[in-house]
């Protein structure tokens, strides 16, 4: 697909980023096993790009949730509508998602996932706009800090398009035609 949208983060740096959280993932679990719960959709390319980067003995598993809202902002409300289909009892949980954006969707999926007792639960997000937090919440692996922009590719979607883009680009209507 031919875009004209201005490239944020390239396909390269990406695949630094992942690599580096890959290895802080290796060394914080050392000798373990970890399970890495993607968020559907936005997560899914760099859930299958960080395991392989992931040095550890690792599982997968998915959950999907929905933010109402208009298509760039999300708004306040969450809801469930794919829940993981493995227990989490004991173990190493990572959630993975694509953006850590007003914190709304961290947070519900955060309570959720810890009355599941895990062992241990970290956060880890390809990108952070820390300018429009709303909630008191970090991810404990961060890919990418990007300013105040909407930005699609690599997972990240507008209205569900875009979202195979190779490099993280900063949406524009005109472009999008
Ligand atoms: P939060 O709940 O506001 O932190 O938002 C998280 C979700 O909003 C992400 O998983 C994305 O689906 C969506 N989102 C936030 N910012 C962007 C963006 O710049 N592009 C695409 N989706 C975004
Ligand atoms: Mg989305």
């Amino acid at each position: 697909m031919a875009t004209k949208m201005e490239v944020l983060i390239s396909r390269d740096t990406i695949a630094e980023g992942v690599a580096r959280i890959g290895q802080e993932i290796s060394r914080d679990f050392a000798g373990e096993s970890v399970m890495l719960v993607g968020v559907l959709k936005g997560a899914c390319l760099f859930l299958s790009d960080l395991a392989r980067q992931i040095e550890l003995d690792a599982t997968f598993d998915f959950i999907a949730v929905r933010s109402y809202g208009n298509r760039k902002e999300s708004a306040g409300e969450v809801q469930l509508i794919k829940d993981v289909t493995t227990p989490l009892e004991d173990k190493n949980v990572v959630l993975v998602e694509d953006i850590l954006d007003t914190g709304l969707t961290f947070t519900f999926l955060r309570k959720l996932l810890l009355a599941r007792k895990p062992r241990v639960l970290k956060l880890a997000a390809l990108l952070d706009k820390p300018s429009r937090r709303l909630m008191p919440i970090e991810a404990d692996y961060v890919g990418f800090k990007i300013p105040d922009k909407f930005v699609v590719g690599y997972g990240l979607d507008y209205a569900e398009r875009f979202r195979n883009l190779p490099d993280i680009c900063v949406f524009s209507e005109d472009a999008g035609k």
